[in-house]
């Protein structure tokens, strides 16, 4: 296979490459650029981060789990190409420098590269913007002082300019739904690559061989966005940050779950399809789209087929899909905003879940009419919670019915102890989601932001 892609302005052609190198190892040891540091090498500390830019723009990503072939057609700026040719440093720089934002300057690079990147973006939510890097000796209040001083000063002309190259036609990376549907059904056991969060952790952590890869990310048109009266419509593709953006002012509790999912770094690769099929019983999206009733569109070759979400999670480590399908898409139907949607972990940001669960009961003449509840964490796989459902519906909506319907909890989910939560604290926080969720449908919500003295 062959790429071509830009580093810190110049191009660099890649033949022959080994498909499942990664972009920090590439980085080190092919070019000696070594201000890109490797931390954790699972996406959880930042010191990797590198600035990528494609048509749709620059996001920062973690390089440790990028793999070679995501790079083809894009930008690359890591941290020795922050400052000018003629040595003038990028004002996120300066400011790190007046503002005492480093010491041992291990973190440094990548606080540095996210930065860049939120400054080029215009985006001044510094807390967000930097929670997926990690710093263990300066702390964050100097960092976070910088990047707010830099905020006003204007973007450098050798970050705004940043020419993509052309890329390199290559037989695993298809460029549209239609390719990769025809190449996937001739190579049904080809593995699927799509922001590779979860796929990076098994070359790196996991040193499997992934065999033969097919990379979806030249597939622009899995990365649509589609809003009607009846739906939203998300491609398998889109991101989470863009998942962000389309959900929130439909079901803003939703969206404040997504800001929550992972970090900047890593919600700007990770994919709303790989978030489905890798059918994890703690991914964060499964609860919340059961609860919503959505649906998924699969795709092998020409045919196509769709299916109620929860449908698709059989049991651990399989789903319902076959050979050569894909998930193309998935739909939402357009509904009044019931949604709640609880995670819980034991880290605020940056922290998988070990409960999470989504809320949706429709109430009329104080009576439940319908209710879709979901957990994930609690079972095998994301699941819907039946027994609480059939219990709450009919009954009217207080507190002494939704407090007797809680013991039906036991009856749906037998959960596991592991190293996030023990079966008891999860089954019990399970029981408490519902009762915050009481509490906020009446307008008396509840927020660890919100507390106050
Ligand atoms: C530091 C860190 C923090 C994380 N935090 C969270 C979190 O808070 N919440 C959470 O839910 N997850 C979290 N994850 C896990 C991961 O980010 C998500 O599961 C992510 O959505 C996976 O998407 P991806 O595009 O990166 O998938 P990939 O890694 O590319 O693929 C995952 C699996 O899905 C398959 N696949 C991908 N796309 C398709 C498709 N269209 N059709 C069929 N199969 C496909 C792949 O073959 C593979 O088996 C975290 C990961 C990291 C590294
Ligand atoms: S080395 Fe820690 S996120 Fe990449
Ligand atoms: S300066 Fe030492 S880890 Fe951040």
């Amino acid at each position: 296979m062959t790429i071509t892609f830009h580093l810190n302005g110049e191009e660099v052609v890649l033949e022959d490459l080994d498909p499942s190198a990664t972009l920090l190892d590439f980085l080190r040891e092919e070019r000696g650029l070594t201000g890109t540091k490797e931390g954790c090498n699972e996406g959880d500390c930042g010191a990797c981060t590198v600035m990528v830019t494609d048509r749709s723009g620059s996001k920062p990503l973690n390089s440790c789990i990028l793999f070679l072939p995501q790079l083809n057609g894009k930008s690359i700026r890591t941290v020795e190409g922050a400052a000018d040719a003629d040595g003038t440093m990028h004002p996120v720089q300066e400011a790190m420098i007046s503002h005492h934002g480093s010491q041992c300057g291990f973190c440094t690079p990548g606080f540095v590269m996210s930065m860049v990147t939120a400054h080029k973006n215009g985006a001044t939510d510094h807390d967000v913007q930097l929670a997926g890097n990690l710093c263990r000796c300066t702390g964050y209040a100097p960092i976070v002082r910088a990047a707010e001083a830099a905020a006003n000063q204007p973007v450098p002309q050798w970050i705004t300019k940043e020419p993509l190259p052309q890329a390199t036609e290559a037989a695993n990376i298809p460029q549209s739904s239609d390719a990769l549907a025809q190449l996937y059904a001739a190579k049904p056991e080809a593995r699927l690559v799509a922001g590779a969060t979860d796929l990076g952790l098994w070359v790196t952590k996991g040193l499997r061989d992934l065999g033969e890869m097919i990379f979806l990310d030249g597939c622009d048109d899995l990365k649509q966005i589609t809003l009607t009266d009846q739906e939203i419509r998300l491609g398998a593709m889109v991101d989470m940050n863009r998942m962000r953006e389309a959900i929130a002012p439909l079901h803003p509790s939703y969206g404040e779950m997504i800001r929550r999912f992972a970090s900047q770094q890593v919600r700007a690769a990770a994919t709303l399809g790989g978030n489905i099929a890798n059918g994890s019983p703690i991914g964060d999206n499964p609860p919340a789209l059961i609860a919503l009733g959505a649906r998924l569109h699969l795709r092998q070759g020409d045919s196509r087929r769709d299916i109620a979400i929860e449908d698709f999670f059989i049991d651990y480590g399989k789903q319902d899909r076959r050979p050569g399908e894909f998930v193309e898409a998935l739909s939402i139907p357009r509904q009044p905003d019931r949604l709640r949607v609880y995670k819980l972990s034991k880290r605020f940001d940056q922290d998988i879940s070990a409960v999470l669960g989504a809320f949706n009961v429709t109430v009329s003449g104080g009576l439940v009419t319908a209710a879709r509840i979901a957990f994930g964490g609690l079972a095998a796989t994301p699941k819907r919670a039946n027994a609480l459902e059939a219990a709450l519906t009919g009954q009217p909506w207080n507190d002494a019915s939704v407090t007797t319907a809680m013991a039906a909890l036991a009856q749906d989910f037998t959960p596991l102890s592991d190293m996030r939560a023990s079966a008891e604290y999860r089954l019990e926080t399970a029981k408490n989601m519902l009762a915050r969720y009481f509490d906020d449908l009446n307008g008396n919500s509840h927020s660890v932001l919100e507390v106050q003295a």
